[in-house]
């Protein structure tokens, strides 16, 4: 008897499926988004036709399908070898080009320069066909942006097609027509979507369905796909991190929007280091790969609340700038922000320089910013943001070009931080010296200087320090008042 077929139900929001029709979907917890689909009882014979049983086992069969891998020296042959993308940040962080057939999904907040970034990738280099799934911008915008951008490859394919199946069959059929490699990019991947599903484009089962199909169509055609996606501040936001694990490499290019600094990260890389980043300024005609020194003001003197910091992001080596401000603070909770580094990290120093230093914040308000609205992870960055606390508070000025590196402990320890030499290295070629917590070794070298804790710290900046004019606020309230008493007895008379 032929097998009935059975009925289930799925989730159009995100692909949950059930036996039973329920009004919400136990998964994402979305209302009247269950939908009953029909499947056969038992598994059609296409979907098991790489499977092989015992009985149809023929000797020729196993070679064909289990293979045993290259040596390295295959990796010259057209299908492994890395596509140049002319733009050598991107190059560096996907570990030297796109890999043929590798999947790629981009991140960032709309408006940080993904679409400027990759049409930049299209105008460096004529060799590689780029085929452009605008799905975000009109043809007409996309011309003012080449306009920017100073050219017109004519290795640069556009198309406003966005359903998943009419897209993938017209590249398809365009992919015998070119010679040379070709690279697809989907801007953005939540603008396309499957017309066999009724779920909107962007929704959670759109990303999946699209993603597999475009992960499928790479492998067996070997081009590169790179899927940009919006994520918000966080990078976390259910949407294309969802499809983080289906995907061979992840990048997020991100930065403040309020400034022109960009960093492009890889999280994740099958075929290559992760957390290699590049450094990138966006311009009035895209986007400038920075060297890391370019970030930094030049400094001989550091005016109170100001400090320097060698921190490591990646691979990188990063010169640094904290800015503080400590005022007195107006309101009955005072008023604290973190901007660039974690901010659960604000309280926390606060409280190590309130308990071990005896600063005392309570009743005042404290900013913290990097300076070019980087973002920096290396927890080392702890003790510059100490210093430029100390110094905004004690309203100290340090001559001298000082990095402070190091993790401060909750008993008010300063911790050194990794590859000491290297970080050494590196500053000694800008002029500078390392500050840092105590090895546990005595470092021979001259230009550092170790400091235990917070007391040893603070004692430190006293010594180094010079007392900044204007005078401390207090003091300058006094004189204001003063002043206004002299103009009132002036005015009215004694
Ligand atoms: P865009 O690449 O569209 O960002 P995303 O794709 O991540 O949403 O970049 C948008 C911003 O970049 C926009 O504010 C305009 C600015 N921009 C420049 O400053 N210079 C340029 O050369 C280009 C092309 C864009
Ligand atoms: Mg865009």
């Amino acid at each position: 008897m032929a097998p009935q077929p059975t009925e289930r139900y799925r989730c159009q929001t995100c692909g949950h499926e059930l036996g039973r029709w329920l009004g919400k979907c136990p998964s994402c917890g979305e209302w009247g988004t269950l939908q009953r689909i029909t499947t056969p009882a038992s598994k059609p014979k296409a979907q098991t036709r790489n499977l092989t049983t015992a009985r149809d086992l023929t000797p020729s069969e196993p070679t064909a399908i289990w293979q045993t891998l290259h040596s390295q020296s295959t990796s010259t042959q057209p299908t492994t070898r890395r596509l140049p993308l002319g733009e050598p940040g991107i190059e560096e962080v996907l570990g030297g080009g796109l890999v043929p057939g590798a999947l790629v999904l981009m991140g960032g907040t709309p408006g940080v320069g993904k679409s400027t970034l990759w049409l930049q990738c299209a105008t460096r280099q004529t060799q590689t066909h780029f085929f452009y799934v605008a799905g975000e911008e009109s043809i007409d915008q996309l011309q003012i942006r080449m306009q920017r951008l100073g050219t017109f490859p004519p290795t640069l394919h556009i198309t406003e097609l966005r359903e998943v199946h009419t897209l993938l069959e017209s590249l398809n059929n365009y992919l015998k027509t070119i010679t040379g490699p070709a690279i697809l990019i989907v801007d953005s991947l939540q603008t396309v979507w499957d017309e066999s599903l009724e779920a909107p484009p962007g929704s959670i089962i759109q990303l999946r369905t699209c993603s597999a199909l475009f992960q499928q169509f790479a492998k067996t055609h070997h081009i590169p796909i790179i899927l940009i996606g919006h994520v918000t501040k966080a990078g976390t936001v259910a949407g294309p991190m969802e499809i983080a694990h289906l995907v061979d490499v992840v990048l997020l290019f991100e930065g403040d929007l309020r400034h022109p600094y960009r960093i492009l990260r890889s999280l994740k890389n099958r075929f290559g280091p992760t957390g290699t980043i590049a450094l990138y300024e966006m311009t009035r005609h895209g986007l400038r790969l920075l060297a890391a020194e370019d970030l930094l003001p030049a400094r001989e003197h550091f005016p109170p609340g100001v400090a320097h910091s060698i921190v490591q992001e990646g691979n990188r080596m990063l010169l640094v700038e904290v800015q503080a401000l400590v005022t007195r603070s107006y309101y009955a909770t005072p008023q604290r922000s973190l901007i660039g580094y974690d901010p659960r990290r604000l309280p926390v120093l606060l409280a190590i320089l309130e308990k071990h230093g005896r600063l005392f914040f309570g009743q005042r308000d404290v900013f913290v910013q990097i300076t070019g609205g980087m973002r920096i992870t290396d927890a080392s960055l702890d003790m510059a943001i100490l210093v430029a606390l100390a110094t905004s508070y004690m309203d100290l000025a340090l001559p001298g070009k000082w990095a402070f590196t190091g993790e401060a402990g909750l008993t008010g320890e300063l911790l050194p931080p990794s590859s000491i030499e290297a970080r050494i290295r590196y500053l000694q070629r800008w002029g500078y010296h390392l500050v840092t917590g105590a090895t546990p070794a005595t470092h021979p070298d001259q230009t550092l200087t170790t400091l235990k804790n917070i007391r040893h710290l603070l004692a430190w900046l006293q010594k180094q320090g010079t007392a900044h004019s204007p005078p401390p606020l207090e003091k300058r309230e006094d004189t204001s008042k003063q002043n206004s008493r002299q103009q009132h007895q002036q005015t009215h008379g004694a």
